[in-house]
This record gives structure tokens, sequence and C-alpha cells, in this order.
């Protein structure tokens, strides 16, 4: 695969966990456990095949609706990792970045945060953006209302508004569009999912479940990315 065909960034929407746990007839929560190992092993291979951003959706807005115990489940696995996989991120030159709104996050995940993102600020191989607490309408919603404020302000005018200005002020700002997205365990939708970002992105949505994705899925899925042809709104010459 030439350089050309790897995508510079794919997003992921982690999905399966819970049916993976209830085929074993595990606890939900332990299917997120098990798709904590899918994480490790996508970022290693991410790292290994030259990716240069890779954002995975690791909790929705809407996922606050679900039962108490498996909210606070995830959090607590969220947090228990962030902290253990800090020394090896940075041996691998990661940088990660947590995307979402930070108001409703427990002064805890607010320190673990606040800690990984520091502890592999100078990660320069890999940027690993975590989704947690996104919502891309919401996102678009904070956009429009800041723009909305700069133009009450003065400081810009509505006329003036563009694409790129838009962009500027999503969660996604400095990120570049996703090239690639691909959502496990069959489910074909995008759940409110860089709704804005994924105008050009191509899609995947392998049959596997999250647990089940390790490295050898992901070569395979920069397999199918490699055959795809992206035009852009263009035509082939
Ligand atoms: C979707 O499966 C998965 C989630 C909502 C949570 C994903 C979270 C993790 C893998 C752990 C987060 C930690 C880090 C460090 C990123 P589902 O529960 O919707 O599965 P189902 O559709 O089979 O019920």
């Amino acid at each position: 695969m030439n350089k050309k065909s790897i995508p510079q960034h794919i997003a992921i929407i982690m999905d399966g966990n819970g049916r993976w746990a209830k085929m074993r007839g595990k606890e939900r929560y332990e299917g997120h456990i098990a798709g904590v190992e899918s994480v490790r092993a996508v970022v290693r291979a991410a790292v290994k095949h030259g990716v240069s951003w890779l954002t995975l959706y690791a909790f929705s807005t809407e996922n606050w609706g679900r039962p108490t115990e498996e909210v606070e489940a995830i959090m607590e696995l969220f947090c228990r990792t962030v902290v253990g996989e800090a020394p090896e991120l940075c041996r691998q030159g990661v940088r990660v970045k947590i995307m979402g709104e930070k108001e409703r996050f427990s002064a805890k995940v607010l320190e673990m945060i606040g800690r990984i993102e520091d502890e592999t600020a100078s990660g320069d191989r890999l940027t690993l953006v975590l989704a947690f607490n996104y919502s891309a309408r919401r996102e678009m919603i904070l956009a429009a209302q800041q723009l909305a404020r700069e133009v009450a302000e003065g400081n810009i005018t509505a006329d003036a508004i563009d694409e790129a200005m838009f962009s500027e002020r999503l969660m996604t700002r400095s990120i570049p569009d996703p090239d690639f997205i691909i959502r496990t365990s069959g489910e074909c939708r995008l759940s409110n999912f860089l709704l804005w970002q994924a105008s050009y992105a191509e899609f995947y949505f392998p049959e596997t479940l999250w647990p089940d994705f390790g490295e050898e899925a992901f070569a395979d899925a920069l397999e199918v990315y490699a055959r795809r042809d992206r035009r852009f709104g263009l035509v082939t010459e």
C-alpha cells in the first residue's frame, strides 16, 4: 500500500460491546472492558501504518441515558485506562485530545482528562482524539451561537461567514476532516458523529463487533480504503 492510500484521519464508531458481552452471558460493562483491548490494538496499528489522526467515539451525549451502572462503569474504565495507558502512549508518540462538552463530567474525570492531555502533549506520530460526551448537532449549535455572538459584537458580518469560519468554531478546529469512517457491528448509521466533517469521508461498516476488532481487522479496513475511488464531487480522469 503506498503512502497516499493510507487515510490521514480515521474515525471509528466503536459499536457492539453490549452484544459481544451478551453473546457470552456477560454483563454489558464486560463488553466495554474487552473493547479497551481493541482500542489498544487499533492505536498500535494506526501508529504502525502511519495514520496521523485517529478519532474514537467513546461516549455520546445520548449515552447518558443508559443505566446508571453502565454509565459509571464507562467513566471508571475511561479514567483507569487513561491513567494506566499514558506511559505506553508516550512511548509510541501518541498525543491524546478529548473532544466533547466537559460540563457534565465529575471532578475526577476532568482531572484525568487534564492529566492525559498534558502527559502526552509532545506525541508527534499520532493524535488520538477521544470523543467523549460528544454530539455533532450540539457542536454545530455551539458554533452557530459563537458566530451569532461575533456578528452581534460587530467583529464579523453575517455575509462573511463561510465554511472555513464555521469549521474554525467546531470542536474539531485544527483537526483535518476524517478520510475514513468505520462503524463496527454491522450498524450503518452515523449516530450524531462528525456530521459536518464527514462530508467527503469514505464509510465502512464491517460486521465485526468492536471487542473482536483488532490489528488484522484494522489492516483489512485499510485495504478496503485503498480500493476506494475518492472524487470529492469531481470526475476521475
Ligand atoms: C458501543 O457499544 C460502545 C460504547 C458506547 C462505549 C465504548 C467505550 C469503550 C470501549 C471504553 C472507553 C474507554 C476508552 C479509553 C476509549 P454498545 O454498548 O452500544 O454495544 P451494543 O450496540 O452491542 O449494545
